[in-house]
């Protein structure tokens, strides 16, 4: 009789940690068991670390994308982490303002696998206490 891979893996030595383990079971006990979510096995902290690395990419040129970034230019764009911070701030919202370039912001044409990999990732950056 199995019941199934319980597998515990070190996620804590990973580069994303708790923080985003909070956030990602707060999603899910906000939006429920929302079908279709998560195809093959891939987890909202899977998604989340791609959504880091086009953070990189894409958006370090104007925002500070992560927890104490070094170096990174002082722009009038707000923080990743205070974006998610903001009350009522939630994964969902900030898909929806990635649907439409923000000015000076190019149009990066991102697919909706990558707007939802870069709202994960943003809202893993939440502060504990923040508000919402
Ligand atoms: C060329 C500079 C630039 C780039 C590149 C850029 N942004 Fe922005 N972004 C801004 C500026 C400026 C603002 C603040 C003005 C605004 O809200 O429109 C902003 C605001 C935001 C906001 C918050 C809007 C709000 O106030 O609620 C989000 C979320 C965001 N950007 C996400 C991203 C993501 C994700 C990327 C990468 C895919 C990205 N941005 C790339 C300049 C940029």
């Amino acid at each position: 009789m199995s019941f199934g891979p319980a597998v515990t893996k070190p996620v804590a030595a990973q580069g994303l940690t708790a923080a985003l383990m909070a956030a990602a079971a707060a999603m899910f006990s906000l939006f429920g068991a929302a079908p279709g979510h998560g195809q093959g096995g891939v987890t909202d902290q899977m998604q989340a670390e791609r959504g880091q690395q086009l953070a990189a990419v894409w958006c370090g040129n104007c925002h500070l994308v992560g927890p104490a970034q070094e170096g990174a230019m002082r722009t009038e764009a707000p923080a990743f982490e205070d974006i998610a911070d903001r009350p009522n701030q939630s994964v969902e919202a900030l898909e929806r303002f990635l649907v439409h370039p923000h000015p000076p912001m190019p149009d990066l044409a991102l697919s909706r696998a990558q707007m939802r990999e870069l709202a994960l990732y943003i809202m893993s950056l939440r502060r504990a206490g923040a508000g919402g």
